[in-house]
């Protein structure tokens, strides 16, 4: 039977950081994988994380089960920082693996819900999206979200496009800080997509991977705000690998807002059956660490205090390969690296350009020219920058 078994085509992303690896030249530059690194090269254990694991350790008393959608206190914590205020009459949630099991577990209710779905998704996207519909068998269609001309959002196009998707469509947005581009929506085209979908009547399936790494925790979460304020029914895959460090841990939640209490209950048994028939109970540790962070005035101010060191971070080196790059060429060609949010950029180069910076400078971004950030410091962006105009970018 296994010699049935096909190869499956890697995925590009993880492939990447394999390639990394095997590179043994030195001042290689790791751009590929979304994980934050520091201006040394490390991806840290946030201090708030660190030291909720040690109250935790000292607290617990038993691993037995906890509840099949997860901690009470996990969900409704993860629930006030993408919401703001609760609406507890809406609101189903679940503890998942990861932002990404968020996903799944989202189309999966979806077509529960649907069978006959269609996900609108945006061209490009986390290549993972359109990885899982495909090994689901869920229909998709792409709408168009990026300029290569400009790098910013090809609004026109997108409203025309997202306009197609009917009531009983799933429509897959980027909360903030999308991915790969970088290219986000402002406040009053958030607004429109939120009238589009109103009159449609399709629901918005939110992907939050990156809340706190764009313009701040609140700001990052307003999209999702103003269209759980504006729609009746929206799903939210929100990920705490990112802002909270803990990739390893696996801890996604996926929020499920409803117009009415019976349609919450009845999502709200959904969702945990999803979690029985995937991997039973979702794992806990993550959770738990969230939670305590998020209960705790102290310890959430010292989490957000060095997420805003982060993000501020972050911003920097944008602004720094910007001007660069203005100095190097002359133009403005490059603004739009500071004008993007969260750890990616997307740069606009030809697969072959990519290639070459790879070849002849040790820079590893992904094919699309998806560069991360977080793999850069204050010393390498100027070769960064000289690379990309050496690579005829
Ligand atoms: C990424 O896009 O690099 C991250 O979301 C990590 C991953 O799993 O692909």
């Amino acid at each position: 039977m296994l010699s049935n078994l096909k190869p499956q085509s890697p995925d590009k992303i993880l492939m990447l950081v394999e390639e990394f690896k095997a590179d043994t030249r030195q001042g290689k530059i790791d751009l590929g994988v979304g994980v934050y690194k520091n201006p040394e090269g490390v991806t840290p254990v946030m201090r708030a994380v660190k030291t909720a694991e040690q109250r935790i350790w000292e607290a617990e008393t038993t691993k037995s089960y906890t509840n099949l959608s997860g901690e009470p206190e996990f969900r409704s914590a993860m629930a006030k920082m993408v919401l703001g205020d609760v609406p507890t009459d809406r609101l189903a949630s679940l503890a998942t693996v990861g932002g990404t099991g968020a996903v799944r577990q989202g189309l999966e209710l979806a077509r529960l819900a649907n069978p006959d779905v269609t996900v609108h998704v945006s061209d490009p996207t986390w290549p993972n999206h359109l990885s899982i519909m495909k090994f689901m068998g869920v229909p998709f269609v792409e709408y168009r979200y990026f300029d290569n001309e400009t790098r910013d959002v090809d609004f026109d196009a997108m409203k025309e496009d997202v306009a197609k998707a009917v009531k009983g469509d799933i429509v897959l947005l980027h909360g903030c800080c999308h991915n790969p581009t970088g290219a986000n929506l402002t406040p009053e085209q958030w607004e429109e997509i939120a009238a589009l979908l109103e009159k449609s009547g399709a629901i918005p399936l939110i992907d939050l991977a990156y809340q706190g790494f764009g313009d701040g925790l609140e700001a990052d979460a307003a999209a999702t705000r103003l269209l759980a304020s504006r729609l009746p029914e929206v799903l939210v895959a929100a990920s705490c690998s990112k802002n909270f460090g803990i990739y390893r841990e696996r801890t996604g939640n996926l929020i499920v807002l409803s117009d009415n209490t019976a349609d919450r209950d009845q999502s709200q048994g959904s969702l945990a059956f999803l979690n029985r028939q995937t991997y039973s109970f979702p794992p806990d540790h993550g959770a738990r660490i969230v939670s305590t962070i998020l209960n705790d005035e102290g310890l959430r101010a010292d989490w957000a205090a060095e997420l805003e060191e982060i993000r501020s971070g972050m911003l920097a080196l944008r602004e720094q390969l910007a001007s660069d790059l203005r100095d190097l060429t002359n133009s403005e060609r490059f603004d739009f690296i500071a004008r993007h949010r969260g750890m990616f950029s997307r740069l606009g180069a030809t697969p072959e350009q990519v290639q070459k910076l790879k070849t002849d400078s040790a820079v590893y971004m992904v094919g699309d020219s998806r560069l991360n950030i977080a793999g850069l410091n204050r010393n390498t962006v100027p070769l960064l920058a000289r690379a990309i105009i050496e690579a005829g970018i």
